[in-house]
């Protein structure tokens, strides 16, 4: 499924990728007059080719005009949860139009009612995507979904050449793209924010309102219109002892005012870090019939690469170069992964266990990794030395290490 971007309301996206074969679906997450709604959704109806549709709020003021319009040719309705009444009745005028209903969810508890509603398909919003989503990333959502739920599940954020296929393996139906294909010749983004997106890496956007349960991932920038007053707000929010859903729900009314409406110059994007993929999918695949066409070899190359190689198998031939059962490493965790115990559970377990340093002064770092030494006899484990710790803290760190030799080590950040 490809969603175009929220505040744009152009299909010009949708109807490239129904065109190719995928469900293009315009977003209309961010209200506006009905007018615009009108001419953006018979666009997409007149130019679109197989499956098209719209995802829209369920409290959406036209959501029965925009239900009339799709009627017919089993068209596709995505509805973000608002409240439950809204949803129910959204969920029962798509059914007697004959829509193919999706729920989008954010939060575990959605997904009953999806169950309940007899929805064709969820989709898993997770922290990685742009605008409205979950505190969980993605593959996390998805399996916590999978689990739950008998409807198939949809992935949408942090959706990659190579994680497309770990989300079909996982058990996902499909993935959502939108961000990823922000560069294709189709898309109608303003220059401005085109050439934004050339520039990103990921780390430019930032999500409001975490540990609500759901946030509003933007971009941001130093001087970004409108953001100090929005974090400022979140922050405020977080300590404050009203539910989850009435934080989320005041957010929300800030943030919408102010999402940039067609012209990027002085409103917030709902810029997900799948954007990071923009540049190099658009100057190697040109097209959305392109991108989506190297999405779909991906995931299959990967699958049968995965199944013919079993990577992750007992004595994989990394397992064998780190003389470990399993071909897993344990990141380092500082306040976790720094006592000889924990290194212990781990390489019995079968993984390369790696203890963090992190700021540890040189005697304690002495102490430790004597200890482990004891403990792990022939067994691999390795440390972690941060890269930007002060250089004489690091040189310290490394004198105390010298003398015990560790077989593994990382440099980290
Ligand atoms: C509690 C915690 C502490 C961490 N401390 C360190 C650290 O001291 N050094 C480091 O290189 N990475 C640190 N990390 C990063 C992890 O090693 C790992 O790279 C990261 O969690 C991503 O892996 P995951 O997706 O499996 O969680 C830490 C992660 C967590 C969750």
């Amino acid at each position: 499924m490809v969603q175009t971007p929220s505040g744009l309301w152009n299909p010009a996206l949708a109807i490239a990728a129904s065109r190719a074969g995928a469900c293009g679906v315009l977003s209309l997450d961010v209200p506006t007059e009905w007018g615009r709604v009108e001419s953006a959704i018979t666009d997409l109806l007149r130019f679109g080719k197989g499956q098209v549709g719209v995802k829209v709020r369920s409290s959406y003021s036209e959501i029965e005009n925009i239900v009339n319009l799709l009627d017919g040719e089993s068209h596709v309705i995505v509805l973000i949860l608002d409240d439950l009444q809204s949803l129910k009745h959204g969920i029962e005028i798509s059914h007697q139009r004959g829509l193919k209903i999706f729920l989008e969810v954010t939060r575990p508890e959605h997904e009953i009612w999806a169950e309940k509603t007899g929805v064709a398909g969820i989709i898993a919003k997770g922290n990685e995507a742009g605008g409205w989503v979950s505190d969980e990333t993605s593959l996390i959502l998805l399996q916590t979904f999978l689990r739950q739920s008998h409807t198939p599940v949809w992935v949408h954020g942090g959706i990659g050449l190579h994680t497309i296929g770990a989300c079909l393996v996982a058990g996902a139906a499909g993935v959502v793209l939108d961000s990823q294909l922000a560069l294709t010749r189709e898309s109608a983004l303003p220059d401005a924010v085109k050439s934004a997106v050339r520039k990103m890496d990921g780390s430019e956007t930032l999500c409001l309102g975490e540990g609500f349960g759901a946030g509003c991932r933007i971009y941001h920038r130093p001087g970004q219109p409108h953001f100090k007053e929005l974090q400022k707000l979140s922050v405020q929010l977080a300590g404050d002892s009203a539910p989850p859903e009435a934080k989320l729900e005041n957010l929300r009314a800030a943030i919408e005012p102010r999402v940039a409406r067609n012209s990027p110059e002085g409103g917030v994007w709902l810029l997900g870090q799948d954007a990071a993929f923009a540049a190099a999918l658009a100057d190697r695949y040109v097209t959305v019939a392109g991108v989506l066409e190297a999405f779909r070899k991906a995931a299959a190359n990967h699958i049968s690469m995965a199944a013919s190689q079993e990577a992750l198998r007992e004595n994989a031939p990394l397992a064998r170069v780190h003389h470990t059962t399993y071909p897993i490493v344990q990141g380092p965790m500082t306040r976790v992964s720094d006592r000889a115990e924990f290194c212990e559970s781990v390489a019995a377990a079968g993984a390369l266990s790696m203890l963090a340093l992190a700021l540890m002064r040189g005697p304690e770092i002495g102490t430790l990794l004597k200890n482990t030494q004891e403990r792990m006899g022939s067994l691999p484990w390795g440390v972690s030395i941060l890269g930007f710790v002060p250089a004489d803290l690091r040189k310290e760190q490394i004198e105390a290490i010298r003398p015990c030799r560790p077989p593994f080590a990382i440099l980290a950040g």
